[in-house]
């Protein structure tokens, strides 16, 4: 590994109150499906860095990866086995220096995938746990359990896995008895560690410093809400449909246990060892931004997704609503808010936004699906949604291919769906697919320039032509001119780091003012008059002064 000088640039530490993440725009790659640079069909590292040019010209702060690390992919790398190397399919750690060279070069931060609350049933500490017996050491770093009923043949509790059935599965022991069971949030082959266990937590600061020390900006952490469980596991009676990630339920054994903070605590702790402004992100699904905010106090992590944000409805008084409380309940704690609208885990914002039936998050959409968006609805709002985004004080999120206004894919083969939602809801629920499929570079070109090969892990639709990059890039009213443009001028005028102020309107309509800078979001039917000043971005064209439904203008003011 080289420093050079745009890494030490990168490296110092910035005034209190002043940190990088604290006002970024972090641009989410999914490895897999961003740019696949061998042509096997599946995005890579060298894919990222080949197109590193192309983050810088559309204007992002940092990139997060979603996991690249040595998985046998059962959930798409968030099924870990070594949490300090590459995986084949992915590349090389030298690849990862490379991308980590050429992100900090263009002055782009970096920052990685952790994935603390299970591992890989593959991985060599399961293993272990496996083949030694009930009570043993290497059984103590998950959590094992005897079942219940006169011979053990039933779960140790009664919770449910986050992707369908039960979240306990029984395995077989050396002298080939069925055996213990042993926990699951997720996929059988996702094994949940027991974070009460001194040698798990020394092992993930282990980590944590393995990638610090190549140079990592921060971490994305995985799952942060569910590594701490109720002491005595006990029955939990769910108040919600299967599938959710704890968002909408309080008082769930598995999620948001007190004593998990601790964990982070000390992961601050490693962070501040090292220069510069490392930052902690949480993937915590909460009932309230309140609740979210304890994991962003002080001494703990530095942010936390925006899920509130993410779940409201297209709505202006709900909107406002949660706006406030975010920027009220983060300040409360010294810490920004972020805001997202799309992950590789929920339906695509330029279809949530206008889907008409209810969808909770892992659902996803299939054929059956009821409720299915008209596309051109979804994508005006979603233009909209994003303009006033990215006007708000704070950290954005942004998921790979929003700025090119994708739609979730609703028609891939059932025979082509990967994600374990699907096979372990029988069909159920559609489950992610849809958001993940490799994304379009160039209209003509094989898989739209994936890749070389048009080879692609999952079906691309054939009406991306019209949505690749390369013919978006010569549109000026173009979204991804658009995701241009709106960054460019957040950025100019500092909006990140500015204060929101609401500007009284009608009802259905949004608008505020961050500086010397007006916005207007009309959620309402009818065309309202824009406000006075020179326009200088809109998700939508407006007529004759006036801003139609489902449209955003930002309007300079002083
Ligand atoms: C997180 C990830 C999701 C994954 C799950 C289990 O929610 O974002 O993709 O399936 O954790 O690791
Ligand atoms: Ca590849």
């Amino acid at each position: 590994m080289t420093t050079t000088a745009l890494d030490t640039a990168l490296a110092l530490p910035s005034a209190p109150g002043a940190e990088w993440w604290r006002s970024a725009v972090i641009y989410q790659i999914y490895p897999r499906s961003f740019a696949d640079a061998n042509g096997d069909g599946i995005g890579d590292l060298p894919g990222v860095t080949a197109h590193l040019d192309d983050l810088q010209r559309l204007g992002v702060d940092a990139v997060w990866l979603s996991p690249f690390m040595t998985s046998p992919q059962k959930d798409a790398g968030y099924d870990v086995t070594d949490y300090c190397d590459v995986d084949p399919i992915f590349g090389t750690l030298a690849d990862f220096d490379d991308l980590l060279a050429g992100a900090h070069e263009r002055g782009i931060r970096v920052i990685v995938d952790l994935v603390p609350n299970h591992s890989s049933d593959q991985h060599v500490w399961f293993q272990e746990a496996l083949a030694a017996a009930p009570g043993s050491a290497a059984r103590a770093r998950y959590l094992f359990r005897d079942g219940k009923g006169e011979h053990g043949e039933l779960p140790p509790n009664n919770w449910d896995s986050v992707f369908g059935g039960p979240a306990w599965t029984r395995v077989t022991e050396a002298d080939g008895r069925p055996g213990q069971w042993y926990l699951h949030l997720f996929d059988a082959s996702q094994p949940d560690f027991d974070w009460t266990n001194t040698e798990v937590r020394a092992e993930f600061r282990r980590v944590l410093r393995f990638w610090l020390d190549r140079g990592v900006d921060g971490f994305r952490v995985d799952v942060a809400h569910g590594l701490m469980k109720k002491a005595g596991l006990p029955d939990y009676v769910p108040d919600i449909d299967g599938g959710s990630m704890g968002g909408d339920a309080s008082d769930v054994p598995y999620w948001g246990q007190p004593e998990v903070h601790d964990v982070y605590r000390e992961w601050h702790r490693v962070l501040a060892e090292y220069d510069g402004d490392r930052a902690l992100c949480a993937e915590a699904w909460l009932p309230s931004v309140a609740q979210t905010a304890l994991w962003v106090r002080p001494d703990e992590m530095n942010q936390a997704f925006n899920f509130a944000y993410l779940e409201t409805k297209w709505d202006a008084a709900a909107l406002r609503a949660v706006i406030d409380e975010s920027l009220t309940d983060y300040a409360a704690v010294g810490a920004p808010s972020t805001w997202v609208l799309s992950n590789h885990d929920v339906v695509r914002h330029a279809s949530r936004l206008a889907l008409t039936a209810d969808n909770p998050q892992g659902t996803g959409l299939g054929p059956n699906s009821p409720g299915k968006p008209i596309p051109e609805v979804g994508l005006r709002r979603a233009r909209a949604a994003t303009a006033m985004m990215l006007a708000l004080p704070g950290s954005a999120y942004l998921y790979q291919g929003e700025e090119l206004g994708l739609p979730e894919v609703i028609d891939i083969p059932d025979a082509a769906r990967q994600d374990p939602t699907w096979f372990r809801t029988n069909g159920e629920r559609y489950g992610r697919d849809g958001c993940r499929v490799p994304i379009p570079w160039v209209a003509g070109a094989p898989a739209y320039g994936f890749n070389d090969s048009g080879a692609s892990w999952l079906p691309q639709p054939p009406e991306w032509a019209r949505l690749a990059r390369d013919s978006q890039a010569a549109d000026a009213a173009s979204t991804l001119s658009m995701y241009t443009t709106l960054l460019a001028e957040r950025r100019a005028r500092d909006l990140g780091e500015g204060t929101l102020e609401w500007i009284q309107t009608p009802a259905d309509v949004l608008a505020f003012r961050n500086g010397s800078l007006t916005v207007l979001a009309n959620l309402g039917a009818d065309p309202v008059p824009a406000p006075n000043g020179r326009v200088i971005a809109a998700s939508g064209a407006l007529v004759d002064g006036r801003v139609p439904t489902d449209t955003t203008v930002w309007v300079e003011t002083d």
